[in-house]
Parts: structure tokens; C-alpha cells; sequence
């Protein structure tokens, strides 16, 4: 098996247990997995040698967060919003319906597409959901579909009550023939906690059923005003509340105390005009915090991580590390992917070859030069990503 000896390295990001960023060093990739990091001074023999000329080199993004199963586009939709229309879940019903009437093959082939632009930006790891189907057969088949392109998906039927159907009735659904239809494909089940979609007593039912099916648990929470959404994924232990915009002082203290990480999706907050997710706070009271993109089309239409780790940065107040530290290990220990041999979200030896090249010397231009894509190079798993991936796969016109 050839082995593969990564030098030069200016800045190594490895997010490990002790250490996040190290200068000078070097690392290597067999069989998929880093073999060895150490001084560039010193490395062992190896039978490939990679000069990375003095960039940073850190681990791939791990985006915990996006809904890439859909179809249809609701630009005019943000249009309207930037113009002063508030953002309220009923656009979620535009992409239903488009989603619905769209065949397998051009929802896999947007989401491929949306997967390999995450992938040229450095995004490694990605989990996607289901959501935009909301009836038996078209939330399986999302389920499936999604299982071909992102590597950890969560079943979101209950993303809101479609027209036509009871809350009540649609509550069966999804505890039922629904959770039945997509398990084979999902390893989380999610809920959107919010007024206007399920309540928090609605959402607990879904939630029981997802772990009874043998699910891990995830909140949409606090998104669009204060609620229980937080404390009820405290409550039941789940691995992440996401969104996390309106956090009273017993969210924080609940948080605090839990090993649920809060999930900020700061291209979202943009986007809708929501205050900013509290990032800095939650830090600073202890809480795992996780970036992701919370890629859709009607709240935050963007695969760049790095964009969102500029905003966390730049308007949120973390310090670079703690931002890209989120966007990786965080996302990992999102998604339950933090230890073990599968581990993914940091740079150690024997875990697993993910990593990426910046066209930078330092973590620090990510946010230093906002809105300019840096990664250069991607490595997944030990095999470097083909520049055919990493530009953007759109079809020619
Ligand atoms: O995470 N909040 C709920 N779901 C998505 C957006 C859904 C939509 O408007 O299409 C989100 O922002």
C-alpha cells in the first residue's frame, strides 16, 4: 500500500485532545489514515512526498447541518425578505411541492452537484436531511437518495404539517409508516420545535419514536423566537439543537450542564434576518459549539463553510480557532463521530485521512479574507479529492 508523506506544512491545524495548531510540521497518509504527524525536520520514508509549500494544512470541514434533498429554487422568495417580508416556515411548502414532482434522478443529481461544491470548498464530512417531502413514499425515497451522496442522514419528516392532513393524523404518519419507511436509510431523527410546526409535546412524541426505532435524537430549536426546543433536546439527550437564536438563561444553564452541542448556522441568521445566534455565550458558559451551513433553499442557500466561519468570526466574536475548531471537531461531536475509529473532525494518527490544503499560511485568512474560497487541495479518507471535484460540477449551458 503507498504511503504518503504531506511537508512543508506551515501551519498544522489537528484539533487532537491536546493541541490544536502546531507550526512546521508534517504527516503521514497510509491505508486512509494518518500513519505519523511530526516535525517537517524529521519525517519517516515514505513513497510519495507531497510538498505543501508552507500553506495550513487542517482537518476537512464536517458540515452537521444541511437539507440537500429538494428541488425548485425560492430566490424570489429571499428577495422579498431582503426587501422587509419576514421569514416564516411556510416556504418550506414551495419546496414540497417541488420536490414531489421531481424524479430520483434530478433529486440525486442536485444533491451530487450541491455535494462535490461543498467538497471543492473543503467539506469532508456531511450530513444531510430529509424534509422536503412530508409523505411516505417521497420522504423514503428522499431518505435513499440522500444516503447515496452525504455520509450521516437524519430523517425530518416532521419538518412541518403538510396542507391537507391534521396535525394529529400527521403525527401517525410520522411515528409510523413514515419512521418505518425511511429507517433503513437514516441513523438521526429530527424535529422542527417551533411555533408554526410542532410544539414541544409533538415534537418529545416524534423524538421517542426515533429512539425507540433505535435513532439518535436532533432539535430544530429557538430558531425564530424562544421556546422549548433547547430543553427538551437537554432533556432527552440529544447530540444537537440546531439554530439556537432566542436562548433564555435556563437554556444556557441546560447547555452548560449537558453533552447536547448547540449548532449555529450563521449563513441562516443572515439570511432570515434573525439575531445571531449567541455563539459567543455559549463558549464562554461551556457549551460544545458546532458551525454548519444549514445548506437549503429557503433559509441559507450556501455550501461554504468557510463563509460561515468568517461570519462566526467576524460578527459573532469567536476567535478563529475556536471557529474552525467548530466547524470540525464541533461538527463531529454533533453527529456522535468525535471518537473512535471513525472518528472524523480532527488530525491524529490512526484516525481517519481527511484533511485539507489552504492557499494560506494560517487558519487565520479564512477570516482575515472573507468571501474568498481557499481550499486548494482535499484529501478524503487518504485519496486526494481529483481537481475535476473540486471545481464546482455544474452542467455546461
Ligand atoms: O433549518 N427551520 C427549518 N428548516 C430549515 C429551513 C426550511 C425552509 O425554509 O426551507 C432551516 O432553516
Amino acid at each position: 500500500m503507498t504511503s504518503e508523506l504531506i511537508t512543508d506544512i506551515g501551519e498544522l491545524s489537528t484539533f487532537a485532545d491536546h493541541e490544536n495548531r502546531r507550526a512546521k510540521a508534517a504527516l503521514v497518509i497510509e491505508n486512509g489514515r494518518i500513519a505519523w504527524i511530526g516535525d517537517a525536520e524529521h519525517p519517516p520514508v515514505a513513497d510519495v512526498r507531497t510538498s505543501v509549500g508552507g500553506r495550513a494544512v487542517l482537518p476537512g470541514w464536517v458540515d452537521s447541518h444541511s437539507h440537500l434533498v429538494f428541488a425548485g429554487d425560492r430566490s424570489a422568495e429571499f428577495e422579498a425578505r431582503m426587501a422587509g417580508t419576514k421569514y416564516a416556515a411556510g416556504g418550506i411548502a414551495t419546496t414540497v411541492n417541488a420536490t414531489r414532482a421531481a424524479t430520483d434522478a434530478q433529486l440525486e443529481s442536485n444533491l451530487r452537484a450541491l455535494r462535490d461544491e461543498a467538497r471543492a470548498q473543503g467539506t469532508t464530512f456531511l450530513e444531510t436531511k430529509t424534509g422536503y417531502g412530508l409523505d411516505v413514499e417521497t420522504e423514503r425515497r428522499s431518505a435513499e437518495i440522500a444516503s447515496r451522496g452525504a455520509d450521516v442522514v437524519t430523517f425530518l419528516g416532521a419538518h412541518l404539517v403538510p396542507e391537507g392532513i391534521s396535525a394529529r393524523d400527521y403525527l401517525d404518519l410520522v411515528t409510523g409508516p413514515m419512521l418505518a419507511a425511511v429507517t433503513p436509510w437514516v441513523s438521526f431523527i429530527d424535529v422542527f420545535c417551533e411555533r408554526g410546526a410542532f410544539d414541544v409535546e409533538q415534537s418529545r412524541e416524534v423524538l421517542l419514536a426515533g429512539r425507540a426505532a433505535g435513532l439518535g435524537l436532533r432539535v430544530h430549536g429557538n430558531q425564530l423566537g424562544h421556546g422549548g426546543g433547547v430543553a427538551l433536546a437537554v432533556e432527552l439527550g440529544a447530540a444537537s439543537v440546531d439554530h439556537c437564536n432566542y436562548l433564555s438563561p435556563a437554556d444556557f444553564d441546560a447547555l452548560a450542564g449537558s453533552d447536547t452541542v448547540a449548532t449555529v448556522l450563521p449563513a441562516c441568521d443572515l439570511s432570515t434576518r434573525e439575531p445571531l445566534a449567541p455563539a459567543r455565550a455559549l463558549l464562554d458558559a461551556g457549551v460544545t459549539v458546532a458551525i454548519a451551513t444549514n445548506c437549503n433553499p429557503g433559509t441559507s442557500y450556501t455550501t461554504s463553510m468557510q463563509f460561515c466561519i468568517a461570519t462566526a468570526v467576524l460578527q459573532m466574536h469567536l476567535t478563529v480557532e475556536e471557529a474552525v475548531r467548530a466547524a470540525t471537531r464541533g461538527g463531529a461531536q454533533a453527529l456522535g463521530r468525535d471518537s473512535g475509529a471513525d472518528a472524523v473532525g480532527s488530525l491524529r494518527v490512526g484516525g481517519r485521512a481527511d484533511l485539507q490544503v489552504l492557499d494560506a499560511p494560517s487558519i487565520s485568512h479564512i477570516a482575515y479574507r472573507p468571501g474568498v474560497p481557499l481550499t486548494a487541495a482535499t484529501w478524503l479518507l487518504g485519496q486526494r479529492v481529483p481537481q475535476a471535484v473540486t471545481r464546482v460540477a455544474r452542467a455546461a449551458f
